[in-house]
């Protein structure tokens, strides 16, 4: 997503926070080395459920699917947002079930935790639905893994295969019943 954003604005994004890898250092060293070429940009390691973002300020703050691991995200939404550089922009990409006690409208775009956090801060925003993409996945996944299950356990990594079954199976049945939905939220300062 850096290296999208760094070619498609054909611009240093060299004040670009991107809240996800916190523990894995691996994934930080796989990150560097693949957006060696942009150049002043910088990684670092946080809980964002106990530590501040940084002071910045930020042209843009990616979240892509690390929202739902940081609890009261009101708070790390309005922080996000106090950290942006004038006509900085916060991106939120999240996807969202429906539970089966939750209002059947509660998926749609502008009724969805994040867009419900969105406005209880005050923030406007865009929204763009990927909803197509994440129930495609949902199947994909599911199918892809049960088609290579076998070769798992051949290769002796039938723990790969067991750890994303459940959840392959999860995404699989919201993506047929059509309870999964994902959006982008992008806010305007
Ligand atoms: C599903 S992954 C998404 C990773 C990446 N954004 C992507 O789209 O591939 C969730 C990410 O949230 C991060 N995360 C979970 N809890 C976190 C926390 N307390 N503070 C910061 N990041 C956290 C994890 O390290 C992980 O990188």
């Amino acid at each position: 997503m850096l290296q999208w954003i760094y070619h498609r604005n054909d611009q240093d994004p060299h004040r670009l926070f991107d809240t996800g890898y916190r523990f894995f250092r691996c994934c930080h060293r796989k990150a560097r080395r693949r957006t060696e070429y942009i150049r002043g940009l910088a990684f670092e390691c946080l809980d964002l459920t106990r530590e501040p973002l940084p002071e910045g300020p930020f042209d843009v703050i990616l979240s892509i699917d690390s929202i739902y691991f940081l609890g009261d995200f009101t708070n790390t939404i309005r922080q996000m947002q106090s950290r942006l550089a004038q006509s900085g922009s916060l991106i939120l990409s999240a996807f969202q079930v429906k539970g089966e006690e939750d209002p059947e409208d509660s998926l749609l775009p502008e009724n969805t935790w994040v867009a419900e956090a969105l406005k209880s801060i005050g923030l406007p925003y865009l929204w763009f639905d990927f909803t197509e993409n994440v129930q495609r996945h949902g199947l994909l996944n599911y199918a892809i893994a049960e088609k290579l299950k076998e070769d798992f356990y051949r290769e002796g990594n039938g723990f790969l295969y067991e750890a994303r079954a459940a959840e392959n199976v999860y995404f699989k049945k919201a993506a047929e019943a059509q309870t999964i939905v994902r959006y982008l939220y992008n806010t305007q300062t």
